[in-house]
Protein backbone atom coordinates (compact mmCIF):
# COMPACT_ATOMS: atom_id res chain seq x y z
CA UNK A 1 0.00 0.00 0.00
CA UNK A 2 1.48 3.35 -0.90
CA UNK A 3 0.37 6.48 0.55
CA UNK A 4 1.51 10.38 -0.41
CA UNK A 5 0.62 13.42 1.07
CA UNK A 6 0.70 16.92 -1.20
CA UNK A 7 0.02 20.48 -0.37
CA UNK A 8 1.85 23.87 -0.10
CA UNK A 9 4.83 24.59 1.98
CA UNK A 10 3.31 24.69 5.76
CA UNK A 11 0.01 22.76 5.06
CA UNK A 12 1.08 20.42 8.35
CA UNK A 13 2.29 17.42 5.82
CA UNK A 14 4.97 16.11 7.91
CA UNK A 15 2.91 16.26 11.57
CA UNK A 16 -0.21 14.38 9.95
CA UNK A 17 2.49 11.73 8.11
CA UNK A 18 4.04 10.75 11.43
CA UNK A 19 0.26 10.51 12.94
CA UNK A 20 -0.50 8.20 9.48
CA UNK A 21 2.54 5.81 10.41
CA UNK A 22 1.87 5.98 14.18
CA UNK A 23 -2.13 4.68 13.34
CA UNK A 24 -1.14 2.05 10.96
CA UNK A 25 1.48 0.48 13.28
CA UNK A 26 -0.86 0.55 16.29
CA UNK A 27 -2.91 -1.78 13.61
CA UNK A 28 -0.08 -3.96 13.40
CA UNK A 29 1.31 -2.71 10.04
CA UNK A 30 5.04 -2.03 9.31
CA UNK A 31 5.18 1.47 7.56
CA UNK A 32 7.94 3.21 5.60
CA UNK A 33 7.95 6.93 5.62
CA UNK A 34 9.97 8.69 3.04
CA UNK A 35 10.40 11.95 1.58
CA UNK A 36 10.99 14.13 -1.65
CA UNK A 37 12.96 15.51 -2.28
CA UNK A 38 15.89 13.85 0.24
CA UNK A 39 14.51 10.09 0.46
CA UNK A 40 17.24 8.42 -1.12
CA UNK A 41 21.56 9.23 -0.39
CA UNK A 42 21.80 10.67 -3.92
CA UNK A 43 18.38 12.46 -3.08
CA UNK A 44 19.83 14.16 0.26
CA UNK A 45 22.24 15.68 -1.48
CA UNK A 46 20.09 16.91 -4.57
CA UNK A 47 17.58 18.40 -1.77
CA UNK A 48 20.61 20.35 -0.02
CA UNK A 49 20.89 22.10 -3.79
CA UNK A 50 16.94 22.33 -4.59
CA UNK A 51 15.45 23.99 -1.35
CA UNK A 52 19.47 25.92 -0.98
CA UNK A 53 18.76 29.81 -1.78
CA UNK A 54 22.11 29.53 -3.18
CA UNK A 55 20.21 27.92 -5.86
CA UNK A 56 18.24 31.26 -6.75
CA UNK A 57 19.23 31.06 -10.52
CA UNK A 58 18.11 27.44 -11.00
CA UNK A 59 16.34 27.18 -14.23
CA UNK A 60 12.67 25.32 -14.27
CA UNK A 61 14.15 22.45 -16.52
CA UNK A 62 17.26 22.29 -14.49
CA UNK A 63 14.98 22.52 -11.23
CA UNK A 64 12.40 19.97 -13.19
CA UNK A 65 15.34 17.11 -13.82
CA UNK A 66 16.73 17.42 -10.85
CA UNK A 67 13.86 16.66 -9.05
CA UNK A 68 13.05 13.98 -11.44
CA UNK A 69 16.39 12.28 -10.81
CA UNK A 70 15.32 12.36 -7.04
CA UNK A 71 12.43 10.63 -7.87
CA UNK A 72 13.95 7.76 -9.61
CA UNK A 73 16.31 7.38 -7.33
CA UNK A 74 13.85 7.43 -4.37
CA UNK A 75 11.26 4.73 -6.23
CA UNK A 76 14.23 2.44 -7.54
CA UNK A 77 15.78 2.46 -4.37
CA UNK A 78 13.24 2.76 -1.02
CA UNK A 79 10.04 2.70 -2.51
CA UNK A 80 9.57 -0.21 -4.83
CA UNK A 81 11.78 -2.38 -2.26
CA UNK A 82 9.49 -1.53 0.70
CA UNK A 83 6.35 -2.26 -1.44
CA UNK A 84 7.71 -5.14 -2.86
CA UNK A 85 8.20 -6.54 1.12
CA UNK A 86 4.63 -5.82 1.77
CA UNK A 87 5.23 -2.31 3.50
CA UNK A 88 2.78 0.64 4.14
CA UNK A 89 4.98 3.13 2.35
CA UNK A 90 4.02 7.12 2.98
CA UNK A 91 5.95 9.31 1.15
CA UNK A 92 6.21 13.13 2.04
CA UNK A 93 5.51 14.38 -1.48
CA UNK A 94 5.79 12.45 -4.89
CA UNK A 95 5.11 12.93 -8.51
CA UNK A 96 1.94 15.05 -8.12
CA UNK A 97 4.09 17.92 -6.31
CA UNK A 98 6.04 17.81 -9.70
CA UNK A 99 3.18 18.65 -11.94
CA UNK A 100 1.87 21.16 -9.53
CA UNK A 101 4.84 23.42 -8.44
CA UNK A 102 6.82 22.68 -11.89
CA UNK A 103 3.61 22.80 -13.79
CA UNK A 104 0.87 24.87 -12.86
CA UNK A 105 3.26 26.72 -10.52
CA UNK A 106 6.42 27.21 -13.11
CA UNK A 107 4.33 26.97 -16.49
CA UNK A 108 5.64 23.71 -17.82
CA UNK A 109 2.94 21.67 -19.17
CA UNK A 110 1.16 19.38 -16.82
CA UNK A 111 0.42 16.57 -19.00
CA UNK A 112 4.09 16.55 -20.74
CA UNK A 113 5.26 16.30 -16.70
CA UNK A 114 3.07 13.75 -16.05
CA UNK A 115 4.82 11.90 -18.66
CA UNK A 116 8.29 12.73 -17.43
CA UNK A 117 6.78 11.11 -14.04
CA UNK A 118 6.11 8.01 -15.76
CA UNK A 119 9.20 7.20 -16.49
CA UNK A 120 11.07 8.70 -13.15
CA UNK A 121 8.62 6.33 -11.18
CA UNK A 122 8.38 3.69 -13.50
CA UNK A 123 4.81 3.58 -13.59
CA UNK A 124 4.21 3.15 -9.66
CA UNK A 125 1.50 5.67 -8.83
CA UNK A 126 0.22 5.85 -5.10
CA UNK A 127 -2.83 4.09 -4.07
CA UNK A 128 -3.94 7.11 -2.26
CA UNK A 129 -2.75 10.40 -2.12
CA UNK A 130 -3.91 12.68 0.79
CA UNK A 131 -4.12 16.46 -0.26
CA UNK A 132 -3.68 19.16 2.66
CA UNK A 133 -5.55 22.30 1.21
CA UNK A 134 -5.13 25.80 3.36
CA UNK A 135 -5.15 29.36 2.67
CA UNK A 136 -1.02 30.47 0.73
CA UNK A 137 -1.16 33.18 4.16
CA UNK A 138 -1.81 30.66 6.62
CA UNK A 139 0.70 28.06 5.30
CA UNK A 140 3.19 30.55 4.75
CA UNK A 141 3.28 32.03 8.14
CA UNK A 142 3.24 28.31 9.43
CA UNK A 143 5.97 27.42 7.23
CA UNK A 144 8.24 30.24 8.32
CA UNK A 145 7.67 29.98 11.97
CA UNK A 146 9.02 26.43 11.35
CA UNK A 147 11.86 27.40 9.32
CA UNK A 148 13.19 29.30 12.28
CA UNK A 149 12.28 26.97 14.91
CA UNK A 150 14.25 23.98 13.17
CA UNK A 151 17.36 26.30 12.38
CA UNK A 152 16.42 25.13 8.73
CA UNK A 153 17.45 28.92 7.78
CA UNK A 154 18.76 27.58 4.44
CA UNK A 155 15.61 25.62 3.27
CA UNK A 156 13.76 29.09 2.10
CA UNK A 157 14.12 28.86 -1.37
CA UNK A 158 10.12 28.15 -1.78
CA UNK A 159 9.20 29.89 1.05
CA UNK A 160 10.62 32.89 -0.37
CA UNK A 161 8.80 32.48 -4.00
CA UNK A 162 6.00 35.10 -4.84
CA UNK A 163 2.21 34.73 -3.49
CA UNK A 164 1.02 34.47 -6.65
CA UNK A 165 3.20 31.73 -7.29
CA UNK A 166 1.89 29.85 -3.99
CA UNK A 167 -1.81 30.48 -5.01
CA UNK A 168 -0.88 29.00 -8.01
CA UNK A 169 0.46 26.12 -6.89
CA UNK A 170 -2.53 26.06 -4.24
CA UNK A 171 -5.62 26.27 -7.89
CA UNK A 172 -3.01 23.94 -9.15
CA UNK A 173 -3.64 21.16 -7.03
CA UNK A 174 -7.04 21.63 -6.26
CA UNK A 175 -7.54 21.18 -10.01
CA UNK A 176 -5.24 18.18 -10.40
CA UNK A 177 -6.90 16.39 -7.71
CA UNK A 178 -10.12 16.92 -9.39
CA UNK A 179 -8.43 15.41 -12.40
CA UNK A 180 -7.49 12.43 -10.43
CA UNK A 181 -10.41 11.86 -8.13
CA UNK A 182 -9.25 8.04 -7.92
CA UNK A 183 -6.83 8.18 -5.70
CA UNK A 184 -6.90 12.09 -4.58
CA UNK A 185 -8.67 13.00 -0.97
CA UNK A 186 -8.97 16.45 -0.14
CA UNK A 187 -8.58 17.33 3.49
CA UNK A 188 -9.35 21.03 5.34
CA UNK A 189 -5.88 21.97 7.10
CA UNK A 190 -6.80 24.65 8.40
CA UNK A 191 -7.61 23.07 11.75
CA UNK A 192 -6.10 21.54 14.82
CA UNK A 193 -4.07 18.75 13.99
CA UNK A 194 -6.31 16.13 15.68
CA UNK A 195 -8.97 17.90 13.72
CA UNK A 196 -7.21 17.49 11.02
CA UNK A 197 -6.17 13.47 11.63
CA UNK A 198 -10.03 12.81 12.25
CA UNK A 199 -10.83 14.13 8.95
CA UNK A 200 -7.76 11.82 7.34
CA UNK A 201 -9.14 8.63 9.16
CA UNK A 202 -13.29 9.58 8.34
CA UNK A 203 -11.71 9.65 4.86
CA UNK A 204 -9.87 7.10 4.20
CA UNK A 205 -12.47 4.51 5.98
CA UNK A 206 -14.93 6.39 3.43
CA UNK A 207 -12.84 5.63 -0.15
CA UNK A 208 -13.00 2.35 -1.70
CA UNK A 209 -9.71 2.01 -1.23
P1 LIG B 1 9.19 20.04 1.53
O1 LIG B 1 10.42 19.65 2.19
O2 LIG B 1 8.01 19.15 1.62
O3 LIG B 1 8.83 21.49 2.01
P2 LIG B 1 7.68 21.95 2.95
O4 LIG B 1 7.66 21.01 4.09
O5 LIG B 1 8.12 23.34 3.31
O6 LIG B 1 6.43 21.94 2.14
O7 LIG B 1 9.39 20.26 -0.05
C1 LIG B 1 10.41 20.98 -0.54
C2 LIG B 1 10.01 21.91 -1.65
O8 LIG B 1 10.21 21.32 -2.93
C3 LIG B 1 8.57 22.39 -1.62
O9 LIG B 1 8.60 23.79 -1.66
C4 LIG B 1 7.98 21.88 -2.91
C5 LIG B 1 9.16 21.64 -3.79
N1 LIG B 1 8.98 20.54 -4.77
C6 LIG B 1 8.85 20.82 -6.14
O10 LIG B 1 8.84 22.00 -6.54
N2 LIG B 1 8.75 19.79 -7.01
C7 LIG B 1 8.77 18.49 -6.61
O11 LIG B 1 8.67 17.57 -7.44
C8 LIG B 1 8.90 18.21 -5.19
C9 LIG B 1 8.95 16.79 -4.70
C10 LIG B 1 9.00 19.26 -4.31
Amino acid sequence: MFITFEGIEGCGKTTQVNRLKEYFESLGKEVLVTLEPGGSRLGKTLRKILLSMESQDLTREAELFLYLADRAQHVDQIIRPALEQGQVVISDRYADSTVVYQGYGRGLDPQILHSFNEIATRGIWPDLTILLDLPVEIGLKRAVTRNLQTKQTDEGRFEAESIDFHNRVREGYLTWAALNKNRFIIVDATGSVDEIFEQIKNKLSDSTF
